[in-house]
């Protein structure tokens, strides 16, 4: 058996949905927090958390289990299986279309459990009516749905009396990398914090992102040019607006600070920034980032960045963002934080295109006027809205 220190990280290899990631977890993360937190599958459900109210299970190995009652660490090699992999919203598996057909919900959150509990149930071949409420009796619902639950389950038993068929699809995790192969390197010193303070981990918050930006600008620098700048963090640092690289941790961590200011609202974040993916042959990175300030506000983000050549010799630079933002920084609706977002885009990449064609780091600068940023933004909204009264009105005159 393999020890491993409380305070240290270990590395873990799992297959989850058909596709292998490996990344770095404390040894008391449990698998529901992995599925969840670090890999974005939050179609798990967590209820109790002491392995009584079923609402995690998930297939370890083909087999149900409770995710939150299982170290992460306990599952190195192991093919899990959760109900983002068992069917999509194109292509149901008969569990989810019967689910669907009975209504056999009310507020859903059992029904990731009830599915994955349900179809353990009938491709292990032991369905029998007489015990089926029994059977289904590890996942409770609050909501009292039961008679639909059991009704669905059984609807899908008589109509697959061969085996029901087994999950549809290999679903990418939201942290997985595009090849499959992303990898989340432990930091060098192994430990849960670094001389700094800084953690080793960044968890990303469950549950919808407070705003999610995609924009893409065109470069005229070729590619490779362009990549040798994303995959140069140092120069990566340097072309966002007023943000500076601190300390470069190993392991594919670096500790930051940036200065952020809309409007009345000024914000110095110290932060962490872990690159998970990295893929120089198709140009793709993935960057999971944290940040707090001392009055409270907080960030975290799951940054993609993508350079594509074009067949005029530039360079098509697309960058996503899913955002979660609280404390005071999150008073900014989502229009204007969309907005502010996509303006720091276009002044960073801006200055990746200025690094790729002097082969420097681009000159230091401050970060973006915080009212002219604020005010650009919002001069931006109105238009739109202006537009959009305008051509209502003229469809309808
Ligand atoms: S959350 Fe795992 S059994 Fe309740
Ligand atoms: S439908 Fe609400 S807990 Fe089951």
């Amino acid at each position: 058996m393999t020890h491993i220190a409380a305070d240290a990280t270990a590395e873990l290899t799992l297959t989850v949905n058909g596709r292998e990631t490996t990344l770095a977890v404390a040894p008391r993360t449990t698998l529901s927090d992995v599925l969840r937190d670090r890999l974005g599958l939050t179609g798990t459900h967590v209820g109790c958390e002491h392995g009584v109210c079923g609402m995690c299970t998930v297939l370890v190995d083909g087999e149900a289990a409770r995710a939150c009652l299982l170290f992460a660490v306990q599952c190195e090699g192991a093919e899990i299986t959760t109900v983002e992999g068992l069917g999509s919203a194109g292509d149901q598996h008969p569990l989810q279309r019967a689910f669907s057909h009975h209504h056999a919900l009310q507020c859903g959150f059992c029904t990731p459990g009830m599915l994955m509990s349900s179809y353990d149930l009938l491709a292990g071949g032991t369905y029998d009516e007489a015990t089926l409420a029994e059977d289904m009796s590890g996942v409770l619902c609050r909501c009292t749905g039961y008679r639909g639950i059991l009704a669905a389950v059984a609807d899908v038993a008589v109509a697959h009396p061969e085996g029901v068929p087994a999950p549809r699809a290999a679903v990418p995790a939201a942290l997985v990398g595009r090849s499959g192969s992303a990898s989340a390197a432990a930091p060098a010193s192994g430990h849960d914090e670094d001389a700094a303070g800084a953690p080793a981990e960044i968890t990303v918050p469950s549950g919808p992102p407070t705003v999610t930006v995609e924009v893409e600008e065109a470069l005229a620098s070729p590619v490779e040019d362009v990549w040798a700048v994303l995959a140069d963090f140092e120069r990566l640092a340097a072309c966002l607006p007023g943000a500076e690289m601190t300390a470069d941790l190993g392991g594919g961590r670096y500790r930051g600070a940036a200065k952020v200011a809309l409007g009345p609202v000024s914000l110095a974040f110290d932060g962490l920034a872990h690159v998970v993916e990295h893929d120089p042959a198709a140009h793709v990175m993935r960057v999971l980032a944290q940040g707090a300030d001392r009055g409270g506000s907080s960030t975290h983000a799951v940054i993609r960045l993508a350079a594509d050549g074009r067949e005029d010799g530039g360079t098509t630079l697309r960058a996503g963002a899913d955002v979660h933002l609280s404390g005071r920084v999150a008073q900014f609706g989502r229009a204007l934080a969309g907005d502010v977002s996509r303006r720091l885009f276009e002044q960073f990449a801006a200055s990746v295109d200025e690094a790729a064609r002097t082969g420097e780091a681009p000159a230091p600068r401050s970060g973006p006027s915080p009212v002219r940023l604020v005010l650009a933004a919002l001069r931006a909204r109105l238009r739109a809205v202006l537009r959009r009264r305008r051509d209502a009105r003229t469809a309808g005159s």
